[in-house]
């Protein structure tokens, strides 16, 4: 090689020598670009403090968008956190779909455009209270397919998605070292426990999915989530509602927060959680004054769960007690409260990331950790004790610390920043009503028998998902009951029992055409049944149980293999012959709702069938008004809570389940105290009410007049009070 480069010429030299620093400054940026120490991120080689907040692009409209990424800014974060949706990307196998509320690179460009950040979590498990966690229903078909462990169908799909995705990235110039925001990516979700529990295989999966990310030369740093086993270059993160006490497995990471849960979900049932401000501006300091350098909260805006997207018995609203409420707008104090806070950590950043901090004792639950350097001085004051407010000397001064609260002093000296004292503007949001009653005309769906409508017949009771690979939340089972005229209980005037044993979720249980009562489940104990006299007569008699799911669980080790559905045992007990079991005869199917073939929440569809006057308190009624556009931007809602379960639609486009009939149980504080460790269990709202009352309808969706609004009606609600209402804050 040196023999032929004397060779050649002074010019050849000299461009040989171009095109070789070309080439090492091209590898050498690609992990320049943004690398890491043990310190921080660094981007063009410089440590940064970022905070970060998760919006989930699917949860918002991309006229949302805008106004989201703005307020993120706003707000002073610096990076905005997104998982990647695989079921809505790949709805089915091999069929993309990158558009709409799916269309990430927008999503991304906007954030650029916005001047933020990216962090791109793949998965693409994502977990995230979505339906199926992320995954398709579809990939639970895959023959011989084992979900998040070492099982070669699954990870060659994992794959191909996963690569499809940094591919697309790469192709759009995202990532960071390509011009683009992108500055970090995530593989797997918490996959910790689940490798735990499964041992060998999950070891062995962590490894493959470990390679596999590193081998799509991504060129960002990866990062993994509540897993301890990372292998190097992959950062291991914390998740939860404080993460001061966690630090990296290995030395030379830096201490990053993927997941500061800024509140909880609400699932149907139960109350709406809520964390108060002056707690999560807590934690997010007690973590920089302790090392961090990266913190995002989930969820900056946490949005809607519009269509079916919504993971097992999850609510539609995905609230969160974000910053930013569900509707786009700040939630205060939070919202300033936290604003706030990032500016005062702004103001440590050099200090930060130049020197490790130093701990003094101040007092028995006192601490002072202080960065302190040629660049900088930066102190946090802290006061764990959660009932009592403390005076404290610190470098010669004095301080009133409230109780559990941290005072920023950026420059060492004057306090800018306390956690537990709000200065944020007291606004507070209402909804008022603009449509106050809509004309209804309704159409009865059908209560399908043995003998009518079925598509399948069999001497089995089929799990729900095999049958409907979720297209439908509805799955009819159908069976015949002939009784002799001898019965004992038609003499007396009584009724048989009916047993009927399901795995989920919600049960309506028909004899002869006639709802005989309903049955549902919880996140906690999706199991139900149903078991009750039903009215029976000599003959043949049509059971019909209307099995609905709502939501596919979204977490748990191997939860591919849950079940939904009437699986048994069913049996009628009180009959001359004691008690008979129907688990074994013939048993048909249908699957879906006859409104739903016919497509009546379209206006195609809908205008094909005869709808009459409005039904009241019937089940499975299908309704449908029209309505012109309330004027102003305000965002809007319906008031559903005069209704039971069901799904609603705006010009064809769902905005989701809806279930005021869901009442919040539990044991609630409207006034929940912010000292003290906090758990999603500790501050609860509406009980006794229902769980969700307002279903967000997009601006975007509506026309200025003749809007298709559609509900579809399992239980029998009065429609007559459903209401639009607007979202204001005064
Ligand atoms: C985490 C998970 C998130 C989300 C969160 C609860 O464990 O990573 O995706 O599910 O819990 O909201």
């Amino acid at each position: 090689m040196w023999e032929k480069l004397k060779m050649l010429g002074v010019k050849q030299k000299y461009l040989m020598m171009i095109l070789f620093v070309f080439v090492f400054v091209m590898v050498s940026s690609v992990h320049a670009n943004v690398w890491y120490d043990y310190k921080a991120i660094k981007i063009n080689d410089q440590r940064r403090i970022l905070l970060s907040g998760s919006i989930h692009y699917p949860r918002s409209t991309p006229e949302m968008w805008p106004d989201l990424i703005n307020k993120a800014k706003d707000s002073e974060l610096d990076v905005i956190q997104t998982y990647v949706f695989w079921n809505g990307h790949e709805p089915t196998e091999g069929k993309y779909y990158f558009e709409g509320n799916y269309d990430l690179v927008k999503f991304i460009k906007e954030i650029q455009q916005g001047g933020l950040y990216v962090h791109l979590r793949i998965g693409p498990f994502v977990c995230a209270e979505w339906n199926f966690g992320g995954f398709p229903a579809w990939l639970k078909f895959v023959p011989g397919i084992e979900f998040r462990t070492d099982n070669q169908p699954f990870k060659d799909k994992m794959q191909t998605f996963t690569t499809k995705i940094v591919e697309m990235m790469k192709a759009e110039k995202l990532f960071h070292w390509q011009g683009g925001p992108i500055i970090l990516a995530q593989i797997e979700n918490e996959y910790g426990p689940v490798e735990w529990e499964l041992g060998q295989p999950g070891r062995e999966y962590t490894k493959w999915f470990s390679q596999m990310a590193l081998g799509l030369n991504a060129g960002v740093p990866w990062i993994m989530c509540k897993q301890q086993t990372t292998p190097d270059p992959i950062i291991d993160t914390c998740n939860g509602f404080y993460c001061e006490g966690f630090w990296p497995e290995h030395k030379g990471k830096p201490k990053m927060w993927t997941e500061n849960w800024t509140g909880w979900y609400t699932e149907y049932g139960g109350p709406v959680p809520y964390r108060p401000a002056e707690d999560v501006a807590f934690s997010v300091a007690r973590f920089f004054a302790n090392g961090g350098s990266y913190m995002n909260y989930y969820m900056f805006h946490g949005g809607t769960n519009f269509g079916n997207t919504a993971g097992r018995f999850v609510s539609t609203s995905y609230d969160y007690d974000a910053p930013v409420d569900e509707y786009g707008l700040p939630r205060e104090p939070k919202y300033t409260h936290l604003k706030n806070l990032h500016k005062a950590i702004k103001m440590c950043e050099q200090a930060m990331v130049s020197s490790d901090a130093q701990l003094t004792n101040l007092g028995s639950n006192q601490e002072a950790h202080v960065y302190s350097s040629k660049s900088g001085c930066a102190a946090f004051l802290a006061n764990y004790d959660p009932k009592w407010s403390v005076k404290v000397t610190w470098s010669g001064m004095e301080f009133e610390l409230p109780a559990w609260s941290i005072s920023i002093l950026p420059d060492c000296k004057k306090e800018v920043y306390n956690t537990a004292r709000v200065s944020a503007p007291k606004v507070h949001s209402k909804m008022t009503p603009v449509i106050n009653g809509f004309s209804w005309q309704s159409y009865i769906d059908q209560t399908p028998t043995a003998d009518s409508g079925s598509s399948f017949t069999e001497k089995k009771l089929y799990e729900q998902l095999n049958m409907t690979w979720d297209k439908s939340d509805y799955l009819w089972y159908m069976t015949d009951v002939v009784l002799d005229g001898n019965e004992g209980f038609l003499k007396r005037g009584d009724a048989p029992v009916l047993t009927v044993h399901s795995a989920g979720h919600v049960l309506h249980v028909f004899v002869n055409g006639q709802l005989q009562g309903h049955v549902y489940g919880s996140l906690a104990k999706p199991q139900i049944t149903f078991s009750q006299k039903v009215k029976m007569s000599a003959g043949v008699n049509r059971i019909s149980l209307l099995s609905v799911a709502v939501g596919l669980a979204n977490v748990g080790a191997r939860f591919e293999k849950y079940n939904q559905g009437v699986l048994g045992p069913v049996n009628l007990q009180g009959l001359n012959e004691g008690t008979r079991d129907l688990t074994w005869q013939h048993w048909s199917y249908k699957v879906g709702m006859k409104g739903e073939d016919l497509w009546l929440h379209t206006a195609s569809g809908s205008s094909k069938v005869e709808w009459g006057a409005p039904a009241q308190k019937q089940p499975l009624v299908w309704y449908k008004t029209f309505f012109d556009a309330p004027a102003g931007n305000d965002p809007l809602a319906l008031d559903m809570s005069s209704m039971g379960k069901g799904q609603v639609w705006i010009n064809g486009k769902s905005i989701g389940r809806h279930w005021a009939a869901a009442i919040a149980k539990g044991k609630c504080d409207d006034n929940c105290n912010y000292a003290g460790t906090y758990t999603e269990f500790k501050c609860l709202a509406d009980c006794g009410k229902p769980s969700q009352k307002w279903y967000h309808v997009p601006r975007s969706w509506l026309q200025q007049k003749g809007n298709l609004l559609v509900v579809f009606e399992e239980w029998g609600g009065d429609p007559k009070w459903i209401s639009m209402v607007k979202r204001t804050v005064y």
